[in-house]
């Protein structure tokens, strides 16, 4: 088997989304790989690894996620070489991220990082459940209809982001990202006419869960882990 780094979607929390090829891939892994926050904090994507299977030891990698530019980008390099000082060795390496590795994951940007020190490395994926689908399920929403599209918009600088995607009655709207922009989020929705129906989910699969409709959260800020979902606008008729 040739050296290769693998990227791997956990699902969004609950150990039982995780899927048979990732979990099959993790086992056959020669390091397991998860970013953290600090190295003595157990991230969240570890935390679905431990429950799903707690023979499979994970390596921390920090990223100073919170820290200035200078910082992140430090971490972020540090992390590519530890990849790449695997590979060099000829392991397979596989890096767990929360949901699923191409949307809106660390994983993209460190695999860049490795091609550009290892241009021949292998890169490859693995799909994983992904939080707005966990909380439709939970909700019970159903996300689309006939010809309705979606729009998945991260709102990690406000509003704003809304815009283009209301603008489609007949769309879906999955918010990543908005948690501190809540109650900003939910009066951009109410002047849309686009409040009923929502929904909010927050550290889905995790202690401290919350499914919810979103009118009754609206008032405070909601965590970094949260996600909206927002029915397409529907006839009476046409509602499930
Ligand atoms: C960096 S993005 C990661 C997205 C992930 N790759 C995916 O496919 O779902 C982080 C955002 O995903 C959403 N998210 C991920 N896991 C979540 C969870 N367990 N509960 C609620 N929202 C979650 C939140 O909107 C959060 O701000």
């Amino acid at each position: 088997m040739r050296p290769s780094l693998v990227g791997v979607g956990v699902g969004p929390g609950d150990p039982g989304l995780l899927t048979l090829r990732a979990l099959s891939v993790l086992r056959q892994a020669d390091h397991v790989l998860a970013p953290v926050m600090a190295p003595d904090a157990v991230g969240r994507a570890e935390a679905v690894v431990r429950q799903a299977a707690p023979e499979v030891a994970v390596e921390r990698l920090p990223f100073a996620i919170l820290g200035d530019e200078a910082a992140r980008a430090g971490a972020h390099e540090a992390a590519a070489r530890r990849i790449v000082e695997l590979l060099d060795g000829g392991a397979r390496v596989a890096f767990v991220t929360l949901g699923d590795p191409n949307v809106y994951s660390t994983f993209h940007h460190l695999a860049r990082s490795v091609r550009q020190l290892r241009p021949d490395a292998v890169v490859t994926s693995i799909p994983g459940i992904m939080a707005f689908q966990e909380l439709a399920a939970a909700s019970g929403t159903m996300v689309l209809d006939s010809g309705e599209r979606l729009y998945l918009v991260s709102a990690v600088d406000g509003a704003e982001a809304l815009v283009h995607a209301l603008g489609d009655p007949e769309a879906a709207v999955v918010v990543y990202k908005g948690g501190r922009h809540l109650p900003e989020l939910a009066a951009r929705l109410e002047d849309a006419g686009r409040l009923e129906g929502a929904v909010f989910g927050e550290l889905l699969g995790m202690p401290g869960e919350r499914v919810v409709p979103l009118e009754q959260v609206r008032a405070q800020p909601g965590a970094y882990l949260a996600s909206i979902l927002v029915p397409p606008r529907r006839s009476p008729a046409d509602r499930p």
